[in-house]
């Protein structure tokens, strides 16, 4: 009878130790970036009810939903991302605390998607959001913690940017052009695919948006190349756009004051897909534009009041691992080589396997790092697992030395040797 052959998953991966090493390299750049920016580490189930996404996440995410009936018939679903599940906690205990919330996460989310570069069915995702507070000061301050993420692991200004721009701004542009209320949410998700199809967005504005081919042309020249200072002077007479200009302007001058306004460019044609954004977004990308976006957010006013919580403005992002692990490795950017065990203890004979065994936890009591072979083996075999290991130093146990009371220990790198007393290692 043959073996079943198990097989991974499609869009799912394994960690084997240097994947594992290379992931806790990420995240604890991560970590330590939202520490310094003063964030409070938290986390959730990674099951939740089906509800908290339908209508709030909006429809592309929820065709990508891991969603099943459980043994209580309830509706739940793996979670796809972590903001609904942010809002959900917020929504049980926000009202006793102290305002703004600055809460990090790094939890795996789950979404049935097509596995293509940069895209699996699970992902980790460092989660940065600043909740009860709507100046402008915090959408300066998320999108500097993603830019600084991306500089703790040495990417640099020439490796990638920030594409910043408004909803508010957006909606009220397309408004003035002449695209109605009930045409805007179809507009929206045109603008969000003209990176991907430009040559069709034309077409589409005229078939889905109500708009004439002036109208259209219109929209499509400020997409693609209108500066905050152009818009300003063109449309100083509408309230709705020089209020959010203004404020993308006080926003970048904040960047600037940081000294990372070099990593910010105004692109009105990012847009985000998930439902619940209300104003400033942004997305990560690399300069050499080969990958998808490394990280995308923005403000969402609404979301707390709609998971049933405290009406709370909030603002934070997501950054996966795929996407930026891929750019880390094409700039041949990860971690140091594996620091190794402190020692391994080589045995010459089977007699010196219990004080091998007592040197070994006395060391481990000093908290270093020991291993040893765990059954009888030659000298050379013994130092090939000790290679093997990493192991910075072996304590070789000799007969003649032991009965002198000593032990000799050999610096691996440069092969130097010294006595040591027995005394001094147990
Ligand atoms: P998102 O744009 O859906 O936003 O995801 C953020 C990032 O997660 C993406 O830019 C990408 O790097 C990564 N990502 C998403 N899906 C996948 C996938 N299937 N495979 C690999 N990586 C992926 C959100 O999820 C928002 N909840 C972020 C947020 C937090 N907004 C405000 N606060």
């Amino acid at each position: 009878m043959s073996k079943a052959s198990f097989k991974r998953l499609p869009g799912f991966r394994d960690f084997p130790p240097e994947d594992l090493r290379f992931r806790n390299h990420i995240f604890d750049a991560w970590r330590r970036v939202a520490l310094r920016y003063g964030f409070q580490e938290y986390d959730g189930p990674p099951l939740e009810a089906l509800d908290l996404y339908v209508e709030k996440s909006g429809p592309e995410i929820v065709g990508q939903l891991y969603n099943f009936r459980d043994k209580g018939d309830r509706e739940i679903t793996l979670r796809p991302e972590m903001t609904p599940s942010l809002a959900r906690i917020l929504s049980e205990r926000s009202r006793s605390m102290p305002k703004p919330i600055r809460w990090f996460s790094m939890p795996q989310l789950f979404r049935y998607e097509r596995q293509q570069r940069g895209r699996l069915r699970e992902h980790f995702q460092w989660n940065v959001d600043v909740v009860g507070e709507d100046d402008v000061a915090a959408d300066a301050e998320v999108v500097a913690v993603a830019i600084d993420g991306l500089r703790e692991l040495g990417l640099t200004h020439e490796d990638f940017r920030a594409r910043v721009s408004s909803r508010r701004l957006l909606a009220g542009l397309l408004g003035a052009l002449g695209v109605t209320e009930e045409h805007l949410a179809a507009a929206f998700a045109i603008v969000d695919k003209l990176q991907r199809e430009g040559d069709k967005t034309a077409q589409r504005l005229r078939d889905e948006a109500g708009l004439d081919s002036e109208q259209a042309a219109q929209v499509l020249e400020l997409l693609v190349g209108a500066t905050l200072d152009e818009l300003a002077e063109r449309f100083n007479g509408h309230e709705g756009v020089a209020a959010e200009v203004a404020r993308l302007q006080t926003y970048v001058g904040y960047l600037q004051a940081m000294g990372l306004g070099d990593y910010v460019e105004f692109d009105l044609s990012v847009v985000r897909g998930l439902a619940y954004y209300t104003g400033i977004v942004f997305e990560l990308f690399d300069t050499g534009g080969e990958l998808r976006a490394i990280c995308g957010g923005g403000r969402y006013d609404r979301l707390l009041e709609l998971v049933g919580g405290e009406p709370l403005p909030a603002v934070g992002f997501g950054m996966g691992d795929v996407v930026l692990g891929e750019l880390l490795k094409d700039h041949g950017l990860g971690p140091g080589p594996d620091a190794g065990v402190d020692y391994f203890i080589v045995c010459v004979d089977a007699e010196q396997r219990e004080l091998a065994l007592a040197i070994a936890h006395a060391q481990r009591e000093q908290r270093r790092s020991v291993a040893y072979a765990l059954r009888e083996q030659g000298v050379a075999k013994q130092f090939k697992t000790a290679g093997a290991l990493g192991a910075r130093e072996v304590i070789v146990l000799g007969p003649d030395e032991v009965a002198r009371g000593n032990a000799v220990v050999r610096v691996m790198a440069s092969g130097e040797e010294r006595e040591v007393s027995l005394e001094e290692l147990r």
